[in-house]
Parts: structure tokens; sequence; C-alpha cells
């Protein structure tokens, strides 16, 4: 495709792939889209591992990485004990996650033997981010850097712009688009409510041109559109708005190369769009996950409120990540509590395809529709 965005990162297609799973990434990077691993878990030791193996793997194609560095996070300045960490969440959270775990016939003894890491949410700050992006910006296929919530800080900008290197943000409102094309951002993700993960409660078809007017007095700022695409017809739909391409999430986490948990695959080949709910019991700030006994439970009337990002982790992890074990070892209770992240997309997701196929099948649908498009005007 002949457009400035994919004259700039060297792609053929502006199918932006979002996941944590770098096999999906190399695919789609060498299938001509552009791969972004989500790096926020890792530490730089780890994240050398990653992008050595990428590298190995995606010839000249350029992938990106995505932090995620929030604006808003509890004791953002960081350097809290565990102790004193401890002393932040309330004893009724954990009560009520227990009950959750209990009332589907699940252990809870141990549940908080590891204990809370001194290094915990290090990633979300400057401290740990800074040390994790600047091994990421010593590949030379790193062409983009995200951030996931909020403006990118200045470190951000400053480390990927010495190595002339683009920015990205995910935003979510207007108001967001704003502040990120002022703080010099070259793409801004138009992520809509429909969206896995973190997401506001704008729909993709209002929030994509609406960014799009917004930042026209700062010319030269890309804009992708997100939430809910898994097929070329919504990239050619984006595409018809103004967008320069598409970011996708959720569609990868059904492939045959994702590390999606198996039972929560198969959830999600049968789930149509509406079993997804937004819910802060996850991660504390608003998600869109697959809707389960789990996310029923902290909708519940008397259920707490989610404690703010990133203590509500703390509460819900050390659970979900026993859930997810006891849900592979046939466990019948936590196979109907597991869930994840996914988008509404999620009820055009019926087929474990391989993340190739899916690119391809994007570039036939993505042509179809511009035919349809384009027969309109004869
Ligand atoms: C499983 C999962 C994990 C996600 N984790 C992150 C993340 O770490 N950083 C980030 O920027 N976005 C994350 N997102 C959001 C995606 O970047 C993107 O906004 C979203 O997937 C787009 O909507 P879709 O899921 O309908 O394709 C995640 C999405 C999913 C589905």
């Amino acid at each position: 495709m002949n457009s400035s965005l994919c004259r700039r990162l060297g792609i053929r297609f502006p199918l932006f792939a979002f996941s944590h799973c770098r096999d999906v990434i190399a695919e789609v990077s060498r299938a001509g889209g552009f791969g972004v691993l989500g790096i926020v878990g890792h530490t730089p030791e780890s994240v050398k591992i990653e992008l050595d193996w990428l590298d190995a793997r995606v010839g000249d194609a350029p992938y990106g990485v995505d932090l995620l560095v929030p604006g808003k996070l509890d004791a953002k300045e960081g350097g809290l004990s565990p102790a004193e960490i401890e002393a932040r969440i309330p004893p009724e959270h954990r009560r009520h996650v227990e009950r959750i775990l209990r009332d589907h016939g699940i252990d809870t003894a141990g549940l908080w033997d590891a204990g809370i890491d001194a290094n915990h949410g290090d990633n979300l700050r400057e401290s740990g981010a800074r040390a994790v992006l600047a091994e990421a910006l010593r590949h030379e296929r790193v062409r983009l850097v995200v951030n996931a919530l909020g403006v990118p800080p200045p470190f951000m900008m400053a480390m990927a712009r010495e190595r002339g290197v683009m920015v990205g943000a995910l935003t979510g409102a207007r108001e967001h688009a704003i502040k990120h094309a002022q703080a010099g951002v070259d793409l801004l993700v138009a992520a809509g409510g429909e969206a896995g993960g973190h997401c506001g409660d704008v729909a993709t078809m209002v929030l994509v041109p609406e960014v799009i007017e917004a930042v026209k007095p700062w010319p030269g700022t890309f804009v992708l559109g997100a939430g809910g695409i898994v097929t070329g017809r919504q990239m050619a739909a984006c595409m018809a708005m103004g967008a320069d391409g598409v970011w996708c999430g959720s569609v990868w986490l059904t492939t045959r190369e994702a590390e999606t948990n198996p039972v929560v695959k198969q959830k999600m080949l049968a789930a149509d769009s509406r079993q997804t709910v937004r819910s802060r019991s996850r991660t504390g700030k608003y998600t869109r996950q697959l809707r389960s006994p789990w996310t029923d439970a902290w909708q519940a009337p008397g259920a707490p409120d989610p404690l703010p990002m990133p203590l509500q982790g703390l509460v819900s992890e050390p659970a979900l990540a026993r859930i997810d074990k006891l849900s592979q070892a046939g466990d019948p209770g936590a196979q109907a509590l597991a869930t994840y992240w996914v988008g509404q997309g999620v009820g055009l997701m019926n087929q474990p395809l391989g993340a190739r196929q899916v690119v391809q099948d994007f570039m036939e649908d993505f042509a179809s529709a511009c035919e349809r498009l384009a027969a309109f005007g004869e």
C-alpha cells in the first residue's frame, strides 16, 4: 500500500498487531504488517532475549514495543516497602477474592504466600520502564515505541527521538488526543470502548473521526483505528474515515501461535460480542475482558470497590493465576471462572487460524471492501 505511514515504517500493509507473544509479532511483521510486542512485564534481561529472538526471524522487517507508564498511579514515585504496600490493601478485598474461589470449589490455602515483590509495579514507573526501554532501543528493527496509558513521559519521548524511533500512544478520548499531539506524539492509536484490555467508553466508530478532527492542527500526526477490529472490512471502514491504518490486540489471542490459556481460547472461539464486560476488577482501571463469574462477582451488590492500579493487581493476579492453572488441569470451578482480556470483536473470532493467515484474510477482506465502496461511485 502506498501511504506515508507505510513508507515511513517500511511496511506493506498498515495492520498493527499488539501482542505479548513474540511468535505473533514475527509472523505479522514478516507478512507485511507491523508487530508490537508488549514488554511491560519484562526485565531488561528478558527483553533482550525476546528481541534477539525476533531479530533473528524478522529479517529486514520492522517491529515495535509497547510500555505502560500511566499518568496516574497509586504511589507514582514508587519506593514503597512491601509492608507499606501491604498496608494499602484492605483485608476486605482479599476476603472477597477468597469467597469467589471457595464458592467455586477452589482451595485458597497459600494464596497470598508469594507476598509482595518489592519491585512490584516498577515497570509502570520511570525507574523500571527506562531500563527496559534502553534495552529495547538497542535493537535496530525497533521502529516504534508506544505508551499504553496517558501521555508518553518526557524520558520516553527523548530516548526514542535520540534513536529516530517513532512514538505512539493509546488514545481513548478527544482530550487525550490533543494532549498527545501537544506532546509531539507521532502516532495515535484511537482505541474505542469495544477494545480488549484498557479502554475508554467512546465507540470506535465515533472516536476515530473525532480524533482525526482533533489532531488536524498537528499535520503529520498519524492515527490508527482500534477497538473491536478483527476483519479487513472494519479496517477499510476505519481508513474510509481517514485513519492511516488499524491496531488490533484481540484477534491474535485465538491464533495458533498465541499462548492464551487453551480453556480461555475455547471460550473466546465460542463467545459472541455480548460476552465481554468493562470492569476494574483486574487492574484497578477499566479493562474489557471475557465475562465470567469472576467479573460478575466484582459487580455484585456488596462487592468492594476495586483498588487503584497497581494495588488491585496484587489482589486479583494471584487468584487469576491459580484459576488459570487449575482450569487447564480440568477443574470445573476454575474453568467457569477463567477469563482474560478480549474485545467485543470476539464474536467474529470463530476459528483458530495462524497469525500469517489472519494477516492474509485481512488483506483479502480489505481489498473486497474497497472494491465494494468503489462500485458505489461508478
Ligand atoms: C490480552 C490483551 C492485553 C493487552 N495489554 C496491553 C498492554 O500491555 N499495553 C497496551 O498498550 N495495550 C494493551 N492492550 C490493548 C491493545 O493495545 C489494544 O488497545 C486493543 O487490543 C484493541 O482492541 P481489540 O482488542 O478489540 O483489538 C491489551 C489488549 C489485550 C486484548
